[in-house]
């Protein structure tokens, strides 16, 4: 039987892509059939080339617009075909170019609570607004910034001031969620229907 396909987009370190790797690597039924980042500096390719995944870098600084970088992400993607295309990291906001190719096969996580603080440096602002509780969100994605159908939270009470820490104990909960939330859309358990998110 063929495997279910997941390609990973990346940006940076890739812990998030560790975590898939560690997760599926020996899996029978999900494999990640590629890794691109839009920056070829990315420590993520080196992890996927470590664990022998094709690999490759499409800059975004290559392309004259947004449009026809996106157009070289679609054409690299569909020489691998995949079920599910993975945002890990992926500093780049889609349009609906790329939004409306993979609709339905496309997720992304974010670290915080969404709708709550969306955006970048949510660490530093969610301790700077005293919040109780920060979190991690996986979501299928539109192509509005770090929005689309929620598939799962996972929430812990803030108890440092200090926004590392915060992000150290935030990354240990996407580790665990993500690739959980992946395996559950790889299954059929949980997919989306007419934009709403179904769990059996
Ligand atoms: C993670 O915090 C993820 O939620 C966000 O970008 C960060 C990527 O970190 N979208 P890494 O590259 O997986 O280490």
């Amino acid at each position: 039987m063929e495997k279910f396909k997941l390609a990973v987009l990346i940006s940076g370190s890739g812990t998030n892509l560790q975590a898939l790797i560690n997760k599926f690597a020996s899996d029978e039924r999900i494999e990640i059939c590629c890794v691109i980042s839009n920056n070829e500096e990315a420590y993520g390719l080196e992890r996927a080339r470590i664990a022998g995944i094709n690999n490759l870098s499409i800059s975004h600084n290559n392309y004259p617009s947004r449009k026809e970088f996106e157009e070289a992400l679609i054409k690299s993607l569909s020489k691998y075909n995949p079920d599910l295309v993975v945002l890990a990291g992926f500093m780049r906001i889609l349009s609906e170019v790329f939004v409306n190719r993979y609709s339905d096969r496309l997720v992304n996580i974010h670290p915080s609570l969404l709708p709550k603080y969306k955006g970048l440096e949510t660490h530093k602002r969610v301790i700077e607004n005293k919040e109780k509780y920060h979190g991690v969100t996986v979501h299928y994605v539109d192509e509005s910034l770090d929005g689309g159908p929620i598939c799962a939270q996972s929430k812990i009470r803030v108890q440092t001031d200090d926004p590392d820490d915060l992000k150290k104990s935030i990354h240990k909960l996407e580790y665990e969620l993500y690739p959980n939330v992946i395996e559950e859309i790889a299954n059929g358990k949980l997919f989306l229907s007419n934009g709403k998110v179904i769990r059996k």
